[in-house]
C-alpha cells in the first residue's frame, strides 16, 4: 500500500455510490480498491465503466480485505447497521451514509460500536460542506435577523421518489419517504446553526396502499429556548418541487431555495437573492482523508448522526399527534 493514501471500499454502487466514485476518482489522496453489491449487474457495470477489478457481492468479503484503510457506506438505511459494525470489526475507518441507520435502536448500537474504537467515523451530510449553507449560518451569527422568531422547513414534490431516485425503498415505508430521505439534511442542519431541538409533534399521511410511504407531513418541533420549528411536507402534487428552509427573526428574514439559492430580506423588504460567497472550502472527502492521517478535520460524526436519528424518528412515527419530548 502507498503510504499517505487511502485505500477505500465501496459498499453500495446505487444513485449516490456512483455519484461519490466519481468524486474519488477526480483525487489523488485516496483510492477505490474493492466495490460491493449485491446486484450483480450493477457491480459489473461499475467495475467495467471504472476499471476495478476487486468485485464482491457480500460485504464481509470485502471489509475482511488486509489492503482497504476505510468503507464508504451507500446502502439502503436499514443495511447500515450490519455493514458498519462488521467494519467496525474488521478495524476500517467509515464513511456512512445519512440517515445514520433506520431507527433508533440500530444508531445506537453503531454509536455504542464506535466509540469504543479509534476509527474515524464520519457522516455524508453534504449541506455542512456548502457555501451557502455556511453563509446562511454566518448571516444568522451576525446579527442580520436579529433575534430568531421562527424556523420554516417545506419539502414539496412534484414526485417522490424524484425522477431520478426511483427505487423501490425510497417509495416505501419501511425505510424511505422524504421526512427520511430529505428531512434529516435539514434535520442535521438545525441542530448544526441553531442547536439542540427538544420536542417534536408530527402529523403523518400515507396513501392507501400500506407499503408506501408518507404523501403529507405537518409538524413543529422547538428549540431548547421554545422557538418553533414548523414542517410542511407534501407530495405528488401539482406544481414544481420547492424546497425551502427558512429562518425568521426581529429583523430580518434568511432563506435557502432549492438546497443551495440563497435569498435574505431585512424586515418590511422583499426577499432578494443574495450572492455566494466562496465558503470555508472544506470538502467531506479531504475531510475523511485528514483525519485518517490524524489531523484536524471538519467531519460530521455518527454522534451527529445519531443526534439527528432521534429527531428523525419522533418525526416518523408520531404519538397521537402529541408532543414527545427528547433527551
Ligand atoms: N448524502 C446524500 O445527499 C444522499 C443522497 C441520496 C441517497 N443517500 C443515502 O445513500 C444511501 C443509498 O441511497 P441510493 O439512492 O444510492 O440507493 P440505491 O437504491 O440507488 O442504491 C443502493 C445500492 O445498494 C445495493 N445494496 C442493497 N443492499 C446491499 C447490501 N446488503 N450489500 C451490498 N449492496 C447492497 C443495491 O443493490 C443498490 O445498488 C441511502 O442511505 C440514502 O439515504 C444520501
Amino acid at each position: 500500500m502507498q503510504t499517505n493514501v487511502v485505500h477505500i471500499g465501496i459498499i453500495g454502487l446505487g444513485a449516490i455510490g456512483e455519484r461519490l466514485m466519481n468524486m474519488f476518482q477526480t483525487r489523488e489522496d485516496i483510492v477505490v480498491s474493492a466495490i460491493c453489491d449485491t446486484s450483480e449487474t450493477r457491480l459489473e457495470k461499475i467495475s467495467q465503466a471504472f476499471n476495478i477489478s476487486n468485485t464482491f457481492t457480500n460485504y464481509q468479503d470485502l471489509v475482511n480485505r488486509g489492503d482497504i484503510d476505510a468503507v464508504y457506506v451507500a446502502v439502503p438505511p436499514k443495511y447500515h447497521e450490519a455493514i458498519v459494525l462488521a467494519a467496525i470489526n474488521a478495524g476500517k475507518h467509515i464513511l456512512c451514509e445519512k440517515p445514520l441507520a433506520n431507527s433508533i435502536e440500530e444508531a445506537s448500537r453503531m454509536v455504542a460500536a464506535v466509540s469504543k474504537s479509534n476509527l474515524v467515523h464520519a457522516m455524508h451530510f453534504p449541506l455542512n460542506y456548502q457555501a451557502s449553507l455556511q453563509q446562511f449560518e454566518q448571516l444568522f451569527k451576525d446579527g442580520y435577523i436579529g433575534e430568531l422568531r421562527r424556523i420554516n422547513l417545506k419539502m414539496h414534490f412534484s414526485h417522490w421518489p424524484r425522477l431520478w431516485q426511483q427505487s423501490d425503498w425510497v417509495a416505501g415505508r419501511e425505510q424511505g419517504g422524504y421526512v427520511l430521505e430529505v428531512g434529516v439534511h435539514w434535520i442535521q442542519a438545525i441542530q448544526r446553526i441553531f442547536g439542540k431541538i427538544t420536542e417534536v409533534r408530527s402529523q403523518l399521511q400515507f396513501p392507501s396502499d400500506p407499503t408506501l410511504c408518507e404523501n403529507s407531513i405537518i409538524a413543529e418541533m422547538k428549540l431548547e429556548d421554545g422557538t418553533s420549528i414548523l414542517i410542511d411536507g407534501l407530495s405528488n402534487i401539482g406544481g414544481e418541487e420547492q424546497l425551502e428552509f427558512a429562518a425568521y427573526g426581529t429583523e430580518g428574514t434568511i432563506m435557502l431555495k432549492n438546497w443551495r439559492q440563497l435569498l435574505g430580506a431585512k424586515s418590511g423588504n422583499a426577499l432578494e437573492e443574495l450572492e455566494i460567497l466562496t465558503g470555508n472550502g472544506h470538502n467531506l472527502i479531504t475531510e475523511f482523508v485528514k483525519a485518517i492521517q490524524g489531523e484536524n478535520a471538519e467531519l460530521y460524526d455518527f454522534y451527529k448522526g445519531y443526534d439527528a436519528q432521534v429527531v428523525l424518528e419522533a418525526l416518523r412515527h408520531p404519538i397521537n399527534s402529541e408532543w414527545q419530548k427528547l433527551n
